[in-house]
């Protein structure tokens, strides 16, 4: 039975210390690591998405989000303390649920980093567009900016930006501790003086009405807006090159959420109380569905007339600081954003080319995909296969659906997450937990309710994809995982994958002592 095809933890455990991956992360870089991932598009540019969703109740709804994450985090640092191996949620399935809930898992997280990716370029894609607007008057084409869902036909510097970070990783490029510090550094000062400069106008009235779509209206959009914390897994992934991954990955997952969270309220807070943040009804007084041509035409419309509502915008922080007489730090809030976006790319293109590894060193997906480019020694087959799809659904689909397709793929294999921290309480309370999460019996079913509330709430099309992803997915096991797979085989295969993945070269200079 594949329930049964468990790798044990203890094998698990005692490959990983075999590795010679230098153990070099403290708390201080994990936490570098976890808001380098974590801010990027959500906060940038879907605020705009969550606001015609909620209008100024959105700040409830990043609440919402966070806590969901928070209590998920906390599951997460558990199991990351207990086996502090790459490969996620993936890994953790595999030694606790089996094989065919790991492949799941693993499925799911094709959904999390590369349509997160996809929407992340989008993201970007619409800073750029403004930036050169704004900053040096060039227009680009409606047509080669914009997919069809906002009226255009194909969003090219979205496609320029994937193919961009595919290249660098099929060279070998993965972001260095200290670039990645300097890159948060930036965003950090950008949405600061974005607080200073928004917090001073705020005016009371524009947070009224406060649920302009009442209390559905919060929880859909903190559904979407969950985008905006997704990445704080990075730093599990970490686990291997960390100091005293017991203590340090806890600490780094819960301090990068609660700064990011604490960044977010005050930002929202000021986004509305700067230039409000009520919704854009039809004629009819019926919502519009954000990434919907509806919504685009009827935006294209007002701002025909000079009308420039948050929700319309594609790089509302930017348009905030301008509206309210900024407009240099508003370009240059944007320049932070064309800077900072790529590397969350970055990121997630990586970590989704590694689980995909993994997966296929496990036999579950064919062994050509984790074959290395014998100069570059990086999986370059699978970052092209990977990179052909991200840049696809970059090319056409607007970020509001790709982010809650993302989501949804998140909210699965955190759920999955949950759960096995509950199940290894039970099956294996002796095994030593350097970080146990609090009140499991209340943390744990709360973040599996809270993941199964925000899904419930997507909307549906992305609530649809996901059970077809899974089809596909199963569909794919059963004709090759279930026969190949090395646990049923008998092969021994390691759980990690990056041991064999060298040289890694940092984006900007070598400075995690001992990585090769
Ligand atoms: N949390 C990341 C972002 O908002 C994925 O871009």
């Amino acid at each position: 039975m594949i329930f049964w095809r468990v790798k044990s933890l203890d094998a698990i455990l005692a490959t990983a210390e075999k590795k010679s991956l230098h153990r070099s992360l403290g708390v201080w870089q994990l936490t570098l690591l976890g808001i380098g991932a974590i801010i990027g598009t959500g906060i940038f540019v879907l605020t705009a998405e969550a606001a015609q969703k909620a209008g100024p109740g959105m700040m409830v709804s990043f609440v919402i989000a966070s806590f969901v994450c928070t209590v998920a985090a906390l599951c997460y640092s558990e199991l990351s303390s207990m086996v502090p191996v790459s490969g996620s949620a993936y890994t953790y399935s595999y030694a606790v649920l089996g094989e065919l809930v790991a492949w799941l898992v693993g499925w799911a997280l094709m959904l999390e980093y590369s349509v997160a990716a996809s929407a992340v370029a989008v993201g970007w894609s619409g800073y750029f567009v403004g930036l050169l607007d704004h900053s040096m008057g060039i227009k680009l084409p409606f047509g080669l900016v914009n997919g069809p869902f906002a009226g255009g036909i194909i969003n090219l510097p979205a496609v320029f930006i994937c193919l961009l970070v595919i290249a660098l990783l099929v060279i070998g490029t993965r972001e260095s501790a200290r670039f990645n510090a300097v890159l948060v550094a930036i965003k950090i000062m950008a949405l600061t003086l974005f607080i200073a400069l928004t917090l001073p106008v705020i005016n009371l009235d524009n947070f009224e009405p406060f649920l302009p779509l009442g209390e559905t209206g919060v929880i859909a959009a903190a559904s979407s807006i969950f985008f905006a914390y997704v990445g704080f897994d990075a730093v599990s992934t970490a686990a291997e090159e960390t100091k005293n991954p017991q203590r340090n990955v806890p600490l780094g997952l819960i301090s990068s959420l609660a700064i990011c969270t604490v960044f977010y309220l005050l930002i929202s807070m000021g986004a509305i109380g700067a230039i409000g943040a009520q919704p854009v009804l039809d004629a009819s007084g019926r919502n519009l569905v954000p990434g919907s041509l509806a919504l685009a035409e009827h935006c294209q419309s007002l701002m025909a007339v000079g009308q420039q509502p948050l929700v319309c915008s594609r790089e509302a922080l930017a348009l905030v600081l301008r509206e309210i007489g900024w407009e240099k730090i508003g370009n240059l809030l944007g320049l932070t954003a064309f800077l900072a976006l790529p590397s969350v790319i970055l990121m997630m293109l990586f970590g989704q080319t590694r689980i995909f590894f993994v997966m296929s060193r496990d036999g579950l997906l064919p062994e050509v995909l984790s074959r290395i480019h014998p100069r570059f020694k990086t999986p370059h087959i699978v970052t092209y296969v990977t990179g052909l799809g991200v840049t696809l659904a970059a090319a056409f689909l607007p970020v509001g659906k790709l982010a809650d397709i993302s989501n949804s793929g998140t909210l699965f294999a955190f759920m999955v997450v949950a759960c096995a921290v509950m199940i290894l309480r039970v099956k294996d309370r002796q095994r030593e937990r350097p970080f146990r999460a609090p009140i499991i019996w209340l943390v744990g079913p709360l973040a599996v309710m809270g993941c199964i509330m925000l899904f419930l709430f997507l909307p549906a099309d992305a609530k649809l994809v996901f059970p077809i992803w899974s089809g596909i997915g199963l569909m794919f096991y059963f004709l090759y995982g279930y026969r190949k797979s090395h646990v049923a085989l008998g092969i021994d295969t390691p759980s990690g994958g990056e041991d064999v993945i060298s040289p890694v070269r940092p984006l900007v200079n070598q400075d995690r002592e001992g990585r090769q």
